[in-house]
């Protein structure tokens, strides 16, 4: 794994604690009945409003969306444009998965922090530029 930091929750700031409350809770409503991997995601927008979701499955396992996107794309389709900062809660202290991160890199920032969680209350804080250190596009091989 990268160099995610090791957090404890009740350390966290209010805003970090709300908002991972808010994936917490959002990971109660996954719909996950073909993996039973509930995940819950929360993100802050510029605007300091907060957008959270779930993983929403589907029979035909292709169409699943994983609970980040589902987030963020709360947050865009109200409006919001820039997002700040992200929490994501699953039973094992998960990355978000490289479709994620690339949705993240067109609404974010390379520094966004992103706090991983499980429901136990361990935490790890990282950035999107940790997990995803060469971007399309912002990345080019030419000089
Ligand atoms: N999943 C997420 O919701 N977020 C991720 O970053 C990775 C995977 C979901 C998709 C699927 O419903 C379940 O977790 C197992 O892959």
């Amino acid at each position: 794994m990268a160099n995610p930091q090791v957090v404890t929750v009740e350390s966290l700031p209010q805003e970090w604690r709300e908002l991972l409350d808010a994936a917490t809770r959002a990971r109660e409503k996954a719909y996950a009945p073909y993996s039973r991997f509930p995940v819950g995601a929360a993100v802050r927008a510029a605007s300091g409003r907060v957008f959270a979701g779930s993983n929403i499955e589907n029979a035909a396992f292709g169409l699943t969306v994983c609970a980040e996107r589902v987030a963020i794309w709360k947050a865009i389709s109200e409006g919001e444009r820039r997002l700040a900062a992200l929490a994501v809660v699953t039973d094992t202290g998960t990355m978000p998965c490289g479709s994620c991160l690339q949705v993240m890199t067109e609404f974010a920032t390379e520094d966004m922090p992103i706090l991983i969680a499980d429901p136990q209350g361990r935490a790890w804080l990282t950035t999107l530029r940790e997990i995803l250190p060469y971007p399309f596009p912002h990345t080019s091989i030419q000089k």
